[in-house]
C-alpha cells in the first residue's frame, strides 16, 4: 500500500492519505492470541522518530520505541546510559507520527527495577508525556510484581525475556539464552510469570526455538520473537537492522533492502556534484521576482 502524509504544523501530525487507519488497542492486540491460536501473527517494528512512524505505521500491529535508541541513534556503546527524558522525546515523536499501531515505549534501565512504585512514577510519565499506550520492560519473575502493579493501575505492560540487554553485565554479552536445560525452564517460567501477572504481550529474545515454542504455549498472551523461531505469535526486528542501515547485525536478522548502499550513494554523488560545480542545477537556483 502507498500511502501519502501531509503535514499539520498546528499539531504536528501527519495526515495519511488514503483515510486514516483507526488507532489499534492494546486489548486488540491481547485477544489476538485465542486458546493459546494466534490466526493472525503480531507484526512490531521498532520506531523511533515522527518520519520512521509515518512510514511503518500502516503495515504494523506495534511500534516499539526500544531503548535500542542509545545505540541506533546515539551511538552508544550499551542501551544502559538510555534516560527517561531520551524515552519522552522520541516516544512522543512516534506517537505524533502513527496513527494506527498501538505505541509502546521501554522504561530504560534504572527507572523501573527498585520498587513498582518506582516503575509506576516513571511508566506513568511516559504514557502521559508521549501519548504512547504501554511500556515494555525487561526481566522475569522478578518483575511479574511490578507488571501486577503497573496493569492494576492502568498502565499496560508488555514483558520481555530471555535475552534482556539491559542485563547485559550479568549475561556477559549478547549472546542467545537457554543453552542449559535449567535456564531453559527459567526463560519458559519466567514468561509464565509475567503472563499471570497481566502483561499483554511478551517479547522473547535469542533463545533457539523449543524454548519459544514452549513459552508460546504455556502463555495465555501473544509472544512476539526476536531471534527466537517464526513459532512465536509474532516478530518484531529493529527496523534499523531490516533496512540494512548497519553493516553488523544479528545473525538471525534478515534484510529487506540496502539502505546503507543507498544514503551513501547519494551522499557520494551529491559531493561529486557540488565538487564539479554541478549543483545546483539551473530549475533549483533561487529566481527573484
Ligand atoms: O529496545 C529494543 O529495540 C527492543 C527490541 C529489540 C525488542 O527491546
Amino acid at each position: 500500500m502507498s500511502t501519502t502524509f501531509q503535514l499539520d504544523t498546528a499539531t504536528s501530525r501527519a495526515h495519511p492519505t488514503p483515510s486514516p487507519l483507526r488507532r489499534l488497542s492494546v486489548p486488540a492486540i491481547r485477544q489476538r492470541k485465542v486458546d493459546g491460536v494466534t490466526a493472525e501473527p503480531v507484526v512490531m517494528l521498532t520506531a523511533y522518530t515522527a518520519r520512521q512512524a509515518q512510514l511503518l505505521d500502516a503495515h504494523c500491529d506495534l511500534l516499539l520505541c526500544g531503548d535500542s535508541l542509545g545505540q541506533v541513534i546515539y551511538g552508544l556503546p550499551t542501551s544502559l546510559q538510555v534516560t527517561l527524558d531520551m524515552m519522552i522525546a522520541h516516544g512522543a515523536a512516534v506517537v505524533r507520527g502513527s496513527y494506527h499501531a498501538v505505541v509502546v515505549v521501554d522504561l530504560p534501565f534504572g527507572t523501573y527495577e527498585a520498587s513498582p512504585e518506582q516503575a509506576f512514577a516513571s511508566a506513568s510519565r511516559l504514557l502521559a508525556e508521549t501519548g504512547a499506550s504501554a511500556v515494555k520492560l525487561e526481566g522475569g519473575a522478578a518483575m511479574a510484581e511490578t507488571v501486577a502493579f503497573l496493569t492494576q493501575r492502568g498502565i499496560p505492560v508488555m514483558g520481555h525475556v530471555g535475552l534482556t540487554p539491559q542485563a547485559v553485565n550479568v549475561l556477559g554479552g549478547y549472546n542467545a539464552r537457554g543453552r542449559s536445560d535449567a535456564e531453559a525452564e527459567k526463560i519458559v517460567s519466567d514468561a509464565v510469570a509475567l503472563d499471570k501477572a497481566g502483561a499483554f504481550a511478551i517479547v522473547i529474545e535469542g533463545v533457539v526455538e523449543p524454548i519459544a515454542i514452549a513459552a508460546t504455549k504455556a502463555t495465555s498472551c501473544p509472544t512476539i520473537g526476536i531471534g527466537a523461531s517464526a513459532q512465536c505469535d509474532g516478530q518484531v526486528l529493529v527496523t534499523e537492522d531490516m533496512l540494512g542501515m548497519f553493516e553488523r547485525v544479528p545473525r538471525f536478522v534478515k534484510r529487506f533492502a540496502d539502505v546503507a548502499e543507498v544514503i551513501s550513494g547519494a551522499a557520494q554523488d551529491y559531493a561529486a556534484q557540488v565538487r564539479a560545480r554541478s549543483f545546483p542545477g539551473a530549475e533549483q537556483t533561487y529566481q527573484p521576482k
